[in-house]
Formats: structure tokens, C-alpha cells, sequence
């Protein structure tokens, strides 16, 4: 039986301050984490028996969000990286859990719309080593990139090229045979000290294995950067339903699709408009605008947010509409019209953004 092996360690320096709470796996678009959207793309393909690679930073917060994977009807086995020295030490720390197996490697801060399924199909009766998902982008050189032949076949894989060959990138999700494990024994660091999963691949390819492709349409995104989560969270909320479980005051404006969780109160006066997704226990007062998601208990008095992920536990009262912003755990944004000194206070970590 095909196993699912995803990823979830890493440093997400690029994530920082919001990574300093949690890995960045488990940062929530449209108040899910990103993590639970791949085991339900896995389990949507058939694969129940999943590995989870964790790294160093905050491990115990994926195990007490995922469990045993009985949620999900999924059975989940914890598998330790420790230092993420690269996509290839990732994968070699399960090939114990694979046990011979072929198997569907899927990095945990991707998100896909079209679901795996149709990738995965026929690959394990296959004479393919390995099949890799692709997906044609503006600017490759961010990614892995790589170059077929006339019938599909991947002829060659870079990993960040300056020059890419094509502009099809590696999505980040990949089909693998036993044998890249062989494959991931002969490679050395690349010149970032990381041992890459693409060049294990075109280490495959050099010992004459056949590696296929499949290029996907529909969105991709790699949530890597806060511009990307917020883009995937817009993503998302464009295909949510509307689903009321709180309390909406009288003289409340719902317009489009929303979603309203159990014990939130919506005050009155307030509008929000869709696409828009508010967790638990949050107390609403004011305009919250299309594309934003609201985490668990989250108070918002006579403020006006749009296009925004706050991630909860918040506690915002601002005279200036926020938007475009990411808000992380347990944060308090505030204006006190009558306080002096009149300037602007601020208590943020590192690796912030504030735009005034
Ligand atoms: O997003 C697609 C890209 O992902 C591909 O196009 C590239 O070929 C592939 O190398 C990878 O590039 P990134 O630079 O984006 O990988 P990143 O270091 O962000 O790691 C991806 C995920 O894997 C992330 O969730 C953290 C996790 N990870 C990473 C490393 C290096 C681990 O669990 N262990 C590790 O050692």
C-alpha cells in the first residue's frame, strides 16, 4: 500500500515573528492549518498510513494539533529530522516507515486546489521511479525547475537556477519508488549545505531511471512568505459556503459568503462581508471585509480589517482600517484617542512589518 510522508520541519525564518509561536505547518488559512489540508489530500487519494517528519521547532505543537490521525481517518506516525538539512535528509529519516513501499512525499506548507488524486493514479503499477508534480510559473527561479521531453519525461532538474530552462517549477509534492532512498545515499550537500531532494532525483535519472511528470492546473501556493499565506487564504475563502453557528445581534449585514463559528457573537451595527471565515468565541464589533479570517477568541470593537489572516486570541480597537495584514497569536492593536503622548506604540519582535 502507498504510504504519504509529509514534511513539517524546517526553521520558517521567513515566517518570523509568527513562526517564534508554532511551525509555520500550522499556521491556519481559512482558520484550518496549512498541515491539515495536505493529510486530507493524502487521504483523499486512498493514503491513510502517514509519516510526519517533524524538526525542532516547537514539535509537540503538530502532535497535539494532529493525534493519531483518527480525525482525519488517517493513521499517523511521528518521524524525528531534528535540523532540516534539506527535502533528501527529510525523506531518508522515513525510509524505515516506508518499508519498501512507494510513496507520496508532500512538503507541509503547500496547498493545492486540485487535490493529489489524479497524480497519483497508475504509479505504482508504473515502470516509473518517481513522478513529480509540476506546475508552470512566471518566475521559476525560486523553485526547482524542470525540463521534459516531447512524451513528459523529465529530462533534467535544477534546484534555483538563474537561468531555468523551462518555467515549469517542482510544486513540492512527489511520487518516489524504494530506490530514491539509493539515490539519496550518493548525493552531497549543495552549495546552501542542504542535501536536495531534486538533485537525488536527477541522481535517479543519471542512473537511468525513468522519472514522469504531471503538470497541474488550478492554484498552487507555497506558503513559505506572508504574502503567500495571505494569498492562499484568499484562495481558500473563495470556495467556502456560508455557515452560521454564533449569534448575529439584530441590525447585523451579512452580504456574500460567511462563516460564523459556535459561541461568536456578532454585534450590532457590525457588517461583514464575504468571502470572510471567524472562528470560536470571538466578539465582533464593526466592518470585517472580504478575504479575511478571524481565529478563535478574537474581541474586535469599532474597527474596520479586510484582506487579512489574524490567527487568534486577539484583541484589536483601531481608528484605522487594517488590511493586507497577518496578525499573529495573542496580540493587541489598539488606538486610545484620549491618552498622550499622542505618538504610536509599538511591542513588536523581530523580522516585523509595520506600515502606517
Ligand atoms: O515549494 C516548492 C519548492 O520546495 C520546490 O520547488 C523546490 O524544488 C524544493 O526544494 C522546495 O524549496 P523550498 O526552498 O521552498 O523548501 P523549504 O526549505 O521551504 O522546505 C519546504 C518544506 O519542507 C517546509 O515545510 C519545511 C520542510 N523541511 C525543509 C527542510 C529543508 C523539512 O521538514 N526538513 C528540511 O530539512
Amino acid at each position: 500500500m502507498m504510504k504519504g510522508v509529509i514534511l513539517s520541519g524546517g526553521h520558517g525564518t521567513r515566517l518570523r515573528p509568527l513562526t517564534h509561536t508554532g511551525p509555520k505547518q500550522l499556521i491556519p488559512i481559512a482558520n484550518k492549518p496549512v498541515l491539515f489540508y495536505a493529510i486530507e489530500d493524502l487521504r483523499d487519494a486512498g493514503i491513510t498510513d502517514i509519516g510526519i517528519i517533524l524538526g525542532t521547532n516547537m514539535p509537540n505543537k503538530i502532535k497535539d494539533a494532529l493525534g493519531d490521525g483518527s480525525r482525519f481517518g488517517v493513521n499517523i506516525t511521528y518521524i524525528m529530522q531534528g535540523e532540516p538539512k534539506g527535502l533528501a535528509h527529510a525523506a531518508k529519516t522515513a525510509q524505515e516507515f516506508v518499508d519498501g513501499d512507494s510513496f507520496v512525499m508532500y512538503l507541509g506548507d503547500n496547498i493545492l486546489k486540485s487535490g493529489i488524486e489524479e497524480f497519483v493514479k497508475g504509479f505504482d503499477e508504473s515502470n516509473f521511479s518517481s513522478r513529480l508534480l509540476l506546475q508552470s510559473v512566471e518566475d521559476p527561479r525560486q523553485f526547482g525547475v524542470a525540463e521534459l521531453d516531447d512524451n513528459g519525461k523529465i529530462i533534467n532538474l535544477v534546484e534555483k537556477p538563474k537561468e531555468p530552462k523551462s518555467n515549469l517549477a517542482l510544486v513540492g509534492i512527489y511520487l518516489f519508488k524504494n530506490n530514491i532512498f539509493d539515490a539519496i545515499d550518493k548525493i552531497k550537500p549543495s552549495w546552501r549545505g542542504e542535501l536536495e531532494i531534486t538533485d537525488a532525483i536527477q541522481q535517479l535519472i543519471d542512473d537511468n531511471y525513468d522519472v514522469d511528470s504531471f503538470v497541474v492546473e488550478g492554484w498552487w501556493k507555497d506558503t513559505g512568505k506572508p504574502e503567500d499565506v495571505l494569498d492562499a487564504n484568499q484562495l481558500i475563502l473563495e470556495t467556502i459556503s456560508t455557515d452560521i453557528k454564533g449569534e448575529l445581534e439584530d441590525d447585523v449585514r451579512i452580504k456574500g459568503r460567511v462563516v460564523v463559528d459556535e459561541g461568536t457573537i456578532i454585534r450590532s451595527g457590525s457588517l461583514i462581508k464575504g468571502p470572510v471565515s471567524i472562528g470560536k468565541n470571538c466578539d465582533i464589533k464593526g466592518y470585517v471585509g472580504p478575504y479575511t479570517s478571524i481565529g478563535d477568541n478574537t474581541k474586535i470593537i469599532e474597527s474596520e480589517i479586510d484582506s487579512s489572516i489574524v490567527i487568534g486570541d486577539s484583541y484589536i480597537r483601531s481608528d484605522k482600517r487594517i488590511t493586507e495584514s497577518l496578525i499573529g497569536q495573542n496580540t493587541k492593536i489598539t488606538t486610545d484617542k484620549d491618552a498622550y503622548p499622542k505618538g504610536r506604540s509599538f511591542v513588536i519582535g523581530e523580522n516585523s512589518e509595520v506600515k502606517l
